[in-house]
């Protein structure tokens, strides 16, 4: 059941369309109700579709299409390392394989003490920040260097 925070969040994307199309607030119910569970279940994204008076597939389409929706639990820090063309250039892949190193994972997996989970991301439209990711979809981090890469996951200890 949406909890009266994530009705409340979502009543106020609402307000941004017209009455009859309240499906264009997908995208956004999704991620409010995303960022209070942790990840997407099929039940979340059912309650979002109820909600919405829309059909739970369609739902279910946009949920699966867009990378930012975690259809699985990914742990208390989601980091998505950005791995396309600027950012490759700049060497992501060094920052993939330290992360990997680091975190004692590979892409989409979480770590045994379920804390970190690392995904591949693609361009972010901050190319001039190269290499970078994100963490929890919501902090990015730029121009990352290994050394960069420890004091971060430091902090989110
Ligand atoms: S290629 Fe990484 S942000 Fe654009």
């Amino acid at each position: 059941m949406l909890s009266a925070e994530s009705i409340e969040k979502i009543e106020y994307e609402l307000t941004k369309y017209p009455a009859d199309q309240r499906q264009a607030a997908v995208m956004s119910a999704l991620r409010i109700v995303q960022t209070e569970r942790g990840w997407l279940s099929q039940e979340c994204i059912s309650e979002v579709a109820a909600y919405l008076r829309m059909p739970e597939i369609a739902a279910m389409e946009v949920a699966t299409f867009y990378n930012m929706y975690d259809l699985e639990p990914v742990g208390k820090y989601k980091i998505t390392v950005c791995t396309n063309i600027s950012c490759m250039l700049r060497d992501s892949d060094a920052i993939v394989d330290h992360l990997q190193a680091k975190l004692g994972v590979g892409f989409n997996e979480v770590s045994a003490d379920g804390k970190f989970c690392l995904k591949e991301g693609e361009c972010m439209g901050a190319c001039s920040g190269a290499p970078l990711m994100t963490v929890n979809n919501h902090t990015m981090y730029e121009f990352l260097t290994p050394e960069s890469v420890d004091k971060i996951l430091e902090s989110l200890k």
